[in-house]
């Protein structure tokens, strides 16, 4: 008797993994149908932009959203959507996207491994300023190492804590720039505090410095 309940309690979890499992696979096809063509409601075409399972953004002038978590994308659109996060291009995209919508593409988005892109090398001075300041932080500007919370390498700490690695420069001086500036006001008391504190020379050596990071490359799972 013990053991049929055993196996009928198998039998329960092995069809909620499967119909969890099937959910993934559906939000995944949704999600790349949004990225690839856009939506009927004015979210245009998110590859155009973003890259594609095959191929980087176009230019650096665009985030790569590959190695992101489900989580931290889904934030973000709402994040534009509302306007704390204030981005002329992305605030009417993110408007024009339901909640599930966001879901959806941000699955898609997620599942995707990339490779770090090829860019040209920085002086080694100034990649080293950068690793120094990634790693340990600089006790004199008071600022802690930014691994410490974007894990270590900078490959993200998921659910809430973007990856830095493989990351654009352009964006990533762009992103810090915009917290000093206000533009950007999610998560502001950690990353404003930090922001502030960082030179524009600072802000390049992260940039350049975590670009040629190599991202993470194990497969995650699209729930997170
Ligand atoms: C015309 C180009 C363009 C299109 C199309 C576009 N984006 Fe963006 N996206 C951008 C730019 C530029 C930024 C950086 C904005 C900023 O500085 O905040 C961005 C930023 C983002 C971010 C924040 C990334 C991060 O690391 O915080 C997400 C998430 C995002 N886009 C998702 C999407 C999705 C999903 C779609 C399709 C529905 C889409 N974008 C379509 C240009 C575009
Ligand atoms: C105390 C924790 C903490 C530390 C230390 C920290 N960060 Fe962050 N960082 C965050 C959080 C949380 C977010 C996500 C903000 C959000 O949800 O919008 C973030 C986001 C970012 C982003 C935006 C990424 C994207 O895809 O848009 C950049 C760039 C960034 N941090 C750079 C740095 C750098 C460079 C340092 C070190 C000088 C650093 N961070 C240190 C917590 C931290």
């Amino acid at each position: 008797m013990k053991n049929k309940n055993i196996l009928i309690t198998a039998l329960i979890l092995c069809i909620a993994g499967s119909v969890r499992a099937a959910d993934n696979v559906s939000a995944l096809k949704a999600g790349e149908v949004i990225a690839r063509n856009g939506t009927q409601a004015g979210a245009t075409a998110c590859i155009a932009c973003h890259g594609t399972r095959e191929e980087e953004p176009k230019t650096d002038s665009f985030p790569r959203l590959f190695n992101q978590s489900r989580y931290y994308i889904v934030n973000q659109l709402k994040d534009y959507a509302t306007g704390v996060r204030a981005n002329a291009v992305m605030g009417p995209i993110a408007k024009a996207l339901t909640d599930e919508e966001k879901e959806n593409v941000a699955a898609y988005y997620s599942e995707i491994l990339f490779p770090s892109p090829k860019v040209k090398k920085a002086s080694a001075v100034v990649l080293k300023r950068g690793e120094v300041l990634a790693m340990t932080g600089d006790a004199k500007l008071e600022i802690q190492g930014c691994n410490n919370c974007h894990g270590p390498g900078g490959v993200g700490l998921a659910p809430a804590i973007p990856a830095l690695a493989g990351q654009y420069a352009n964006y990533t001086e762009s992103q810090l720039k915009a917290w000093k500036n206000g533009t950007r006001k999610n998560s502001s008391s950690q990353m404003l505090e930090i922001a502030k504190k960082l030179s524009d020379k600072d802000i390049q050596a992260l940039a350049l410095y975590f670009q040629q990071v190599p991202v993470r490359t194990e497969k995650k799972s699209v729930t997170k």
